[in-house]
């Protein structure tokens, strides 16, 4: 999607459940969000990049639960985990909040109200999953069973592991109850619910204007044309946001989590008018980024609930595809997961957010498997990138010292401007994977160039050559110039290094687009030059 320039984008990543640690599979929809907001700003974009804890709901209560522990020492310790995380990897929010936020209450609240005041509230008697073992009601992750739509095992509120389906509650088949195992009952109880099936004709020309992905865009479709249930936005928890006038009944999870991207909005522009840009008076443009799994939540519920209260829609929704590991989809009771933090401790960061773009394009499934780590590391980073950058800066620091006198070539400028327009082009698409294909393309075309040149006959002969010798060298370091800028939104602490070694005193963060094809300063100083990566051997 083109965005337009001369309006506010904000970018928001979906909030990670607090619930346990953050493993690489969360990553691809922080990483390539961060990507994104850093690829915008060197557009010339003026963004702002916001997520959080989703605090609520039953993930956080069940993990309290089995660790013995209060919800708010749940939240507390896996907030200051994913932040931690989140830090080393540079993703760097301009704000990350949580949902449990006296300005999130305060905010549902208000857009709850505004629900029932428009008529989309009701009020209807239900049969909810009720163990008798534990004596309570079983809320969506308190229980398991059936999928009605697939036959596969799921959760209460989901079909996990096949379909995909948000379940209603009541929907599962053969329910049973989480804590104990034991078979549910079925029980009387009256909840509230949301009048989505009203919302269907909005959401069929909402969504065909929808940007983003393809794939959010038409799973979204496909469920609207089929049927559009009433959702039930009550629960019978003690933790999370109060259903308005109703002291037993909290609303469900996904009503207050992505209000949250309103309230965290909020929190970080305090002035009132400031924020109601970006929510209420369509004055800015709305980009999410998810994975698969929640697209229903955002491309179905979440824009009904807004057109509802009367807030302004999400212009795009970027969905990834899901991250599995050979093979298999993410299971933590079966042990098949690769914690961020363990990866951390082994690699750099820049090279598992390099690897999580590179590996498969945005919207596919991502394999995860430490052979395709290592290879990517090895023939790419090391043999094309790493090598590019220690062989000439190397040869220049050696024979130079400094940035050598030249012109910069027509063929290397020629050559640049075409990496750009497909740079911008992949940023437009979502194309992640384009984006560090077409980049590592410009570092290839830097090698092949020094190695046709043969620099080194030429600084042996006569003061013409060495001349000659060191356009030559000024050329490789303008290419490697331009490859540190397009990469940097990818490896921000490698490529501020590259940075350094060429002796640049701007900030390569902050480097704009445009000045990939600005000739490097002549005379500036070379750094002794460091390898960039190491080999990976598995
Ligand atoms: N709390 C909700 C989101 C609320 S947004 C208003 C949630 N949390 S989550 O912790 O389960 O997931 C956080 C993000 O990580 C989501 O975008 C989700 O799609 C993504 N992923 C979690 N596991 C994943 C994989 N195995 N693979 C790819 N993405 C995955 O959903
Ligand atoms: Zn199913």
């Amino acid at each position: 999607m083109k965005i337009p320039i001369d309006k506010p984008i904000l970018v928001t990543s979906a909030l990670p459940y607090v619930n346990g640690e953050c493993h690489i599979g969360h990553l691809r929809t922080y990483v390539p969000a961060d990507i994104y907001v850093r690829m915008l700003r060197k557009m010339g974009y003026d963004a702002i990049f916001i997520s959080g804890s989703d605090t609520h709901g039953t993930p956080i209560v069940l993990s309290a639960e089995a660790q013995g522990i209060t919800p708010e020492e749940v939240v507390e310790k896996y907030h200051e985990h994913f932040k931690r995380i989140f830090k080393d990897l540079n993703v760097d929010f301009d704000y990350y909040g949580q949902t449990d936020s006296e300005s999130n209450h305060r905010r549902t609240e208000e857009i709850v109200k505004e629900l029932i005041e428009n008529g989309y509230v009701y009020k209807k008697g239900t049969k909810q999953a009720f163990c008798n073992t534990c004596g309570r009601f079983l809320p969506d992750r308190y229980v398991e069973g059936e999928c009605p739509h697939c036959g596969a095992m799921a959760r209460g509120d989901e079909c996990d592991q096949g379909c995909g389906k948000h379940l209603e509650p009541g929907e599962i088949i053969e329910p049973r109850c989480k804590i104990c195992g034991s078979e549910a009952d079925f029980k009387e109880q009256e909840q509230f619910f949301f009048k989505l099936s009203s919302f269907a004709d909005f959401l069929i020309t909402y969504l065909d204007k929808l940007g983003g992905t393809r794939n959010a865009k038409n799973y979204a479709k496909e469920w609207v044309r089929k049927e559009l249930m009433d959702w039930c936005i009550t629960r019978n928890l003690e933790w999370g946001v109060k259903f308005p006038g109703r002291d037993d009944l909290v609303v469900y999870v996904w009503v207050d989590a992505p209000i949250g991207y309103i309230s965290f909005t909020e929190e970080l522009i305090e002035k009132e008018e400031e924020w109601r840009k970006y929510w209420t008076e369509d004055k800015a443009t709305i980009v999410h980024f998810i994975g698969t799994d929640i697209i229903y939540h955002h491309c179905i519920f979440w824009p009904a609930m807004l057109k509802g209260a009367g807030y302004s829609l999400p212009d795009a929704v970027v969905a990834s595809g899901m991250v599995k590991i050979d093979g298999k989809t993410f299971s933590k009771s079966r042990g098949d997961v690769v914690w961020a933090a363990e990866f951390l401790e082994r690699f750099h960061p820049d090279t598992l957010r390099y690897y999580l773009v590179a590996q498969s394009s945005h919207t596919k499934e991502l394999d995860f498997s430490w052979d395709s780590f290592s290879t990517r590391m090895n023939n790419e980073l090391v043999a094309i990138l790493g090598n590019l950058v220690h062989r000439v800066v190397s040869f220049a620091y050696k024979n130079f010292g400094v940035v050598p006198e030249g012109d910069i070539e027509d063929e290397v400028l020629g050559k640049i401007e075409e990496i750009r327009e497909e740079v911008v082009k992949a940023v437009e698409e979502y194309e992640f994977k384009k984006l560090v294909d077409s980049a590592m393309g410009l570092a290839d075309f830097g090698n092949g160039f020094f190695q046709r040149e043969e620099p080194w006959h030429l600084i042996k002969k006569g003061e013409k050559e060495r001349e000659r010798c060191g356009e030559i060298v000024k050329n490789v370091l303008q290419i490697i110039k331009a490859v540190c800028v397009l990469l940097e939104p990818v490896m921000p602490s490698k490529m501020a290094e590259v940075w350094q070694q060429l002796g640049m005193e701007s900030d390569v963060h902050s480097a704009k687009l445009d000045e990939i094809t600005v000739p490097i300063a002549s005379g500036q100083a070379l750094k002794k030059p460091k390898k960039l990566f190491e080999r990976v051997e598995v």
